[in-house]
């Protein structure tokens, strides 16, 4: 397959690339009277280019030559071994040197020195923290070098985001208030052309389809597949158009995509940071070790090489690394010295042409040799930089830090709607001076690829639950003034702490006014339970839940017999029979439930696997499916193989089988079915009347160490689905992707570990199906999951390591907290819901979301106008009389009959203004708006 770059890469036309899609490209501004009424004409701003910054401000290259594209560039993680501030101060450089702000005062200065040298700047959390620092003076001057394309930034969201364990929402968020930063400082000339995630480890195909709907013209990148690399270096496929949706109609998720020749690092000898030992450039005859021409030989030595895995004659080198230019005159010195005497050989017939370039700068070269390039329709999951080095163990690491940051975007959405609703009384009110800015960028900390993704340092895990925290207190005053406006009544508004590690005092002590105060606000609340005590503290939960969603009422004792009434049928009652008896340890049934009926058994063989009987009532199909808590003993690196370990990144399990926790489980009934597989093992089944979907709420920890043996706990769901070694995971919580077990669509894969080779991301939700069934597992927070087997579905649910996996974190992944000395305990849900695939979607997509959105007040009048297909993303204060909305259509192309179609909102139902403002959204399309809004 092939395509070509469709993105339009003049200087003016990207303004008006992509019509109101996320940030940056144009929005159409609308006067919006305060929910009342919409009129208003879209209207497109103006582009107005610099002479000078952008693709103009490039460098001239040579056609006829090899021109390699040298892109100085620094590495600064917003967080990992040490914390974000402590790494922008330069402090605890006994953990590791590194200090951003003396990198951007270098680098400035260096620039300064040589209008040909370039330099590119990635990570906004950590400009914004410079440049508030810096005198007018210098802005000044940061805004000359910027204007003339010697600064340039690409990237430009708040942080690189982890791309397997993030959700679209929250990228959204992060990438829009980095994008934003640098538009309202720099303006035309701060925009970012490329994205640039040179480190996450492995990439993720909704990444790439909202880089695209942002409006970039590329997408650049340093990690993928070992295998994956060597067959492209083979067949110069290095480059490629990433079609990054099967829904958006092309080109609109189309984005060039190129890898990157060594990571991100120089090519080997040319690193001349002060972290590095490569010799200088010795150019002074006079002088000892002359080396002038070795290093110019070497240099081209490398670069027809490097030419030879690349289509056109232009090739570009990353000369920097991590948190490196923090002495930017060794880089600079010898890089100005590189290019002159490389160049010089030209002289002599040379054809190697060497200049100071930009990712943009190289992306307008490969623009302009107007090739083809090979077409990319799936993902870059999983990632193995060896036969036995899946890095598919983050996609659970930390598992209570996923969960907390799944729920603090919940919590930010909230936040972000109400200081709408309030208005300033929101920021100022009876509780105090709140604000969503401090969780706001709480959030998009937490999505840089060491941070959500569980590979941080222990102390930096904390810091990043600090700040939500924080973040959270600061939206509780907004919250509460906000509310107590609205309402009327100032009564104290209680919310559940320590979200963050998983513990929940407060629902102990006061139960009822969590409830009341929820339910007078009308949030659906039952996320609060998701607080979280001990192990074997289960029972609290149970007195939440009445108040909110009606548990079943049972009247049947253990051991109970089929009550047949209820179902009209009688062929029905004898395939709930027949399935019942082929498990003779029958527990008991749920037979009152509005969708369907339940009855709990015991697997005969193991007497481990809790089994369920399920027939909807509808439509009286059956579904019969098992589901068992079980681990991997982690590899130590004692292993003939390989000495590689399971660690924070990777995912080595010392043996392909599963391992039995015990031999027996206790199981209790009583308005739900409770399972202990051992103390620090357990699980709830429980039905909701009301609800299309079976929850099992699992709880793991304190995993125990006694035995010095790592353990991986997973979730495993068996069922007679004939899956075929095919079964589906959402990719950034949004479209899903098809997998297939020990292969990859894109090469012939040889497996080498056939359980975290199998593993990918799982955002929200997995499915495996056959042509009449489908069983679809939503999860509250990013996992890694697989099919290993047909018909079965396996969930990693908590990890507990002993060993470092030495890919540079330095720590075993070995949680405990004050509160859980003897290690963390976890507990969390998974949804399940079985239904023919046709419609399985109508039930999974709105459940994600849900679990996604959690408490969010229902934004009145505007959520109840939307059709079922459309979904608010994001309503927030933009300034002081503009509002950002973010629609998006939540359905896949033809995976709903229903709902897979283009819908049209009216928003001029809002409110009762009779112009009418109409927005046609596709599936899976995202529309962004600024609403200019006035306070009636
Ligand atoms: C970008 O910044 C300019 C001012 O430099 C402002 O007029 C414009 O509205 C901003 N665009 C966005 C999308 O914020
Ligand atoms: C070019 O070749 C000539 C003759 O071999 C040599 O004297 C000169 O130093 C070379 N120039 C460079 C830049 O190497
Ligand atoms: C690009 O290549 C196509 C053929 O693939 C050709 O028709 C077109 O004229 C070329 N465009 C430019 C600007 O060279
Ligand atoms: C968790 O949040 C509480 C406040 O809600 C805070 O005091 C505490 O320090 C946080 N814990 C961690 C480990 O960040
Ligand atoms: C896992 O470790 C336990 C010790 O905790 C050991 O008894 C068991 O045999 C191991 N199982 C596998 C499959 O390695
Ligand atoms: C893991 O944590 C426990 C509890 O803090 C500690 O006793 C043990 O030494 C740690 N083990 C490793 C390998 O870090
Ligand atoms: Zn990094």
């Amino acid at each position: 397959m092939i395509g070509k770059i469709h993105k339009q890469m003049s200087h003016d036309s990207w303004l008006f690339s992509k019509m109101a899609t996320p940030e940056y490209t144009p929005f159409v501004f609308l006067l919006l009277l305060f929910q009342s009424s919409v009129w208003g004409v879209p209207v497109c701003q103006t582009p107005q280019e610099s002479p000078t910054c952008g693709y103009k401000s490039c460098h001239a290259t040579k056609p006829g030559m090899l021109n390699v594209h040298l892109v100085p560039h620094t590495h600064d993680d917003v967080g990992w071994l040490k914390t974000v501030d402590q790494y922008f101060y330069g402090d605890r450089n006994d953990i590791q040197h590194a200090g951003v702000q003396y990198i951007l005062d270098s680098v400035v200065d260096q620039l300064l020195k040589n209008p040909d040298r370039r330099f590119i700047y990635v990570e906004t959390a950590f400009f914004y923290r410079w440049w508030k620092q810096q005198t007018d003076d210098m802005q000044n001057t940061v805004k000359q070098l910027v204007n003339e394309g010697r600064l340039e930034f690409v990237n430009g969201g708040w942080c690189m985001s982890d791309e397997a364990t993030t959700h679209y929402s929250a990228v959204i968020d992060q990438m829009t208030m980095g994008l934003r930063f640098l538009n309202d400082t720099f303006g035309h000339c701060g925009r970012p052309r490329v994205a640039w995630h040179i480190d996450p480890f492995g990439h993720a195909r909704e990444h790439a389809s909202m880089f695209a709907q942002m409006g970039y013209d590329g997408f650049f990148f340093g990690r993928l597949d070992y295998q994956d690399r060597n067959r492209r270096m083979v067949a110069r496929e290095q480059e490629m158009l990433w079609r990054a949706s099967e829904s958006l109609t092309p080109p609109m998720a189309d984005l060039f995509t190129g890898i990157l020749p060594n990571g991100y690092n120089p090519p080997e000898g040319f690193c001349w940071d002060q972290s590095c030992d490569d010799p200088p450039i010795r150019d002074d005859p006079d002088l000892e070790d002359y080396n002038v021409d070795d290093v110019v030989t070497r240099f081209l030595h490398i670069a027809h090489g490097q030419a030879l895995v690349y289509k056109t004659n232009h090739i570009i080198m990353t000369m920097g690394s991590d948190f490196q230019y923090e002495n930017a005159n060794l880089w600079y010195k010898n890089l100005d010295k590189l290019i002159r005497y490389v160049n010089q050989m030209q002289s002599n017939g040379s054809e190697v042409n060497v200049l100071y370039s930009t990712p943009s700068c190289y992306l307008q070269e490969l623009h302009r040799a107007n090739l083809t390039w090979p077409l990319k329709g799936d993902d870059f999951f999983p990632y193995a930089d060896s036969a036995h080095d899946f890095w598919t163990g983050y996609f659970t690491s930390r598992p209570a830090l996923k969960r907390y940051e799944r729920i603090s975007n919940s919590y930010l959405q909230t936040c972000k709607q109400l200081e709408v609703l309030g208005g300033p009384i929101s920021r100022k009110g009876p509780f105090g001076a709140g604000d969503s800015e401090t969780l706001k960028k709480a959030m998009a900390v937490a999505q840089h690829h060491d941070a959500v993704s569980g590979t941080e340092k222990q102390h930096v895990a904390n810091d990043y639950a600090r700040k939500l925290a924080n973040g959270w207190a600061h939206c509780q005053v907004l919250v509460s003034n906000t509310l107590s406006s609205l309402s009327g009544s100032s009564a104290p508004r209680v919310y559940c702490e320590h979200l963050n590690i998983s513990v929940c005092p407060l629902t102990e002590t006061s139960k009822k006014r969590l409830v009341s105060s929820a339910a007078s606000v009308t949030w659906r609340h039952n996320r609060l339970s998701n607080c979280h005590r001990t192990s074997t503290g289960l029972y609290y939960l149970l007195s939440l839940y009445p108040s909110l969603s009606p548990p079943l009422h049972f009247s049947l004792p253990f051991p109970l017999s089929l009550s047949i009434s209820l179902y009209p049928s009688l062929s029905l009652s004898i395939s709930l029979y027949l399935s019942i008896s082929l498990y003779h340890s029958f527990l008991f049934s749920l037979p009152f439930h509005n969708y369907f009926s339940l009855s709990f058994s015991l697997h005969p063989s193991s007497l481990l696997s809790l089994c369920a009987s399920i027939v909807t009532l509808r439509d009286f199909l059956s579904y019969l499916f098992c589901v068992c808590l079980s681990r991997y003993n982690a590899s130590d690196g004692n292993n003939s193989e390989s000495i590689q370990m399971s660690g924070a990144y990777i995912f080595r399990p010392n043996t392909s089988t599963p391992f039995i926790i015990s031999k027996t489980a206790k199981i209790e009934t009583l308005q739900e079915v409770r399972q202990w597989f051992s103390p620090w093992v357990s699980q709830v089944v429980r039905l909701y009347t009301d609800s299309r979907a079976l929850e099992l709420e699992w709880t793991v920890g304190p995993v125990p160490i006694g035995d010095d043996l790592g353990k991986e706990v997973i979730s495993r769901l068996d069922s007679s689905i004939n899956s075929s070694g095919v079964f589906y995971t959402d990719s950034n919580g949004r479209e899903v992707l098809q997998r297939r077990k020990d292969y990859r669509p894109t090469w012939n894969l040889r497996q080498s570990e056939p359980i975290a080779g199998n593993y990918y991301p799982i955002n929200s939700r997995a499915y495996i199906k056959d042509d009449k069934d489908q069983l679809t597992v939503v999860t509250d927070r990013s996992q890694g999951g697989g099919s290993i087997q047909d018909g079965s579905l396996e969930i990693m649910l908590h990890r507990r390591l002993l060993y470092d996996d030495v890919r540079g974190v330095g720590e075993p992944l070995n949680e405990t907290s004050d509160i859980y000395p003897e290690g963390l305990v976890v507990r969390g849900r998974h949804l399940l819901s079985l239904s023919p695939p046709a419609t399985a979607a109508d039930t999974h997509r709105p459940l994600a979301q849900e679990k996604v959105q959690g408490p969010a007040p229902q934004f009145s009048g505007l959520q109840a106008v939307l059709p079922p297909a459309v979904h608010l993303l994001t309503v927030s204060q933009w300034d002081q009389d503009t509002v950002l909305l973010r629609l998006e259509h939540q359905y896949q192309a033809s995976e709903s009959k229903e709902h897979s179609q283009p819908v049209t909102v009216n928003l001029q139902r809002l409110g009762g203004d009779p112009s009418v403002w109409e927005v046609n959204l596709k599936p899976m399309e995202i529309r962004t708006f600024l609403l200019r809004v006035r306070q009636r």
